[in-house]
C-alpha cells in the first residue's frame, strides 16, 4: 500500500467520518479515548517514538485545516509543533503532528517540549488537568486517522494521528478506506 511521503501527507486534508461511515472494529480505534500508544504497544514487542520535526513555527506554516481549526488569529502568535512516527520492530505505523500554542506551554506544560522520544501520552495521560473539546474519527489521503482537540489545564493543542498501511487497522478489515495516488 502505497502513501504520499509523511512531510506530505501532514499536510493532506482531514475528512472526517462518522461511525456508519467506516467498519466498527476501525472505529474502536479511531476513537480511543485512552492512550494510543498503550493500545498499539500491544500487538507488537517495541513500540518506539522516532521524532521528525519539532520546533516553532507560526500561523503561515500551518496546513488549511489546521487554520480552519484555530481560526484567524495574530500571524506572530507562535506555535511548538511536534511531528513524530511511532515505529513498530522498525515499522512506521502512525505519524502523529501536535500544534500547541506558545500560551499553552506556560508551567508544567513547558515540558511538551523537552518530551524528546518519550510519548505525548506518557504527559497527556498522567496529568490530572486532561480534558478534551473533540475528537473526530476521519481520513488523511485515504488512510484512517483523527483528530483531537485536547487541554491541560484549560490550555489546548490539536494532535493529528494518521495511521500508516502497516499498523494493526488494516488488518482488521478488508474494507479499508480507498488510497489517493501519492
Ligand atoms: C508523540 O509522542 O508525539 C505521539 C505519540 C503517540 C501518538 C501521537 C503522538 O499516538
Amino acid at each position: 500500500m502505497h502513501h504520499p511521503p509523511v512531510e506530505k501527507l501532514v499536510t493532506e486534508r482531514f475528512r472526517s467520518l462518522n461511525a456508519s461511515d467506516c467498519p466498527p472494529e476501525i472505529y474502536s480505534w479511531l476513537v480511543e479515548p485512552s492512550s494510543m500508544t498503550a493500545r498499539l504497544s500491544a500487538h507488537c514487542q517495541k513500540l518506539e517514538v522516532a521524532v521528525l520535526r519539532e520546533g516553532f513555527i507560526t500561523y503561515q506554516d500551518f496546513t488549511p485545516d489546521e487554520r480552519h481549526a484555530w481560526g484567524e488569529g495574530d500571524n506572530q502568535r507562535r506555535f511548538w509543533l511536534r511531528e513524530v512516527q511511532l515505529v513498530a520492530e522498525g515499522e512506521p505505523w502512525l505519524v502523529g503532528r501536535t500544534v500547541i500554542p506558545e500560551t499553552t506551554l506556560q508551567g508544567p506544560e513547558a515540558a511538551l517540549m523537552a518530551l524528546g522520544n518519550r510519548p505525548l501520552g506518557h504527559h497527556l495521560f498522567q496529568s490530572t488537568s486532561l480534558s478534551r473539546d473533540y475528537l473526530t474519527a476521519g481520513t488523511v489521503c485515504g488512510l484512517w486517522a483523527r483528530r483531537s482537540m485536547l487541554r491541560l489545564s484549560q490550555k489546548p493543542l490539536l494532535l493529528t494521528e494518521i495511521f500508516l498501511p502497516a499498523s494493526p487497522l488494516y488488518s482488521l478489515s478488508a474494507k479499508g478506506p480507498s488510497l489517493c495516488n501519492p
